[in-house]
């Protein structure tokens, strides 16, 4: 039994329960893009354990690549500026561009970001993100595989931080109250 950070409240999804979820997630995608190529694109950091474990269990022929984006952030939300720290390396033009991210919560970053994918002229955009908050949506987002719907709860682990800390754990819980309020 591993010990939990002594921040953290409780385990929202563990190894196991994730495990199952990306390997139906993954074989739902096989499905939809056989005979496709998919250019699979994460946003860094937050989706790269769950980019590199939804890469694994795809059976269709995979091309990867990356980009960042700084959301500028209040506390715990985001503010919708957003700014482009890496772009992609691969041209989109004419491809299946598979978005993968950790959390849909505002929209406001994942909007920004299938503006851009769409200016590069693909042949199709969609989006799977492990987790989604509906309850947080300012901006419409249309996302197609959905790991976990969850309420509006701020989580970590597996990829999702809290000021740069807590992504390499292998689950996803939540933080203690007084982590993100140190007066309570
Ligand atoms: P949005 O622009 O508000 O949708 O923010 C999306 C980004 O905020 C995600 O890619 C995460 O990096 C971050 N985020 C949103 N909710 C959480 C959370 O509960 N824990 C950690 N990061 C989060
Ligand atoms: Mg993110």
């Amino acid at each position: 039994m591993r010990l939990l950070p002594p921040e953290m409240d409780r385990i929202l999804y563990g190894e196991a329960a994730i495990a199952e979820r990306v390997a139906e997630l993954g074989a739902e995608i096989s499905r939809d893009y056989a005979g496709r190529d998919i250019i699979m694109v994460g946003v860094l950091k937050g989706a790269v354990p769950f980019m590199s474990d939804l890469m694994r269990a795809v059976t269709v022929s995979c091309t990867l690549d990356f980009l960042s984006v700084s959301s500028y952030w209040r506390g715990t939300q985001s503010s919708g500026v957003v700014r482009i720290l890496k772009d992609l390396d691969i041209p989109l033009e004419g491809r299946d561009v598979l978005i993968v991210d950790d959390i849909l919560d505002s929209g406001r970053t994942l909007s920004y970001i299938i503006n851009l994918i769409e200016s590069r002229n693909p042949a199709s955009i969609r989006l799977c993100a492990l987790l989604d908050k509906p309850d947080r949506r300012c901006v419409p987002v249309k996302v197609d595989y959905t790991g976990f719907t969850i309420p509006d709860v701020f989580i970590v682990g597996y990829g999702l931080d809290y000021a740069e800390r807590f992504r390499n754990l292998p689950y996803i819980g939540c933080l203690k109250p007084e982590v993100y309020n140190p007066s309570t």
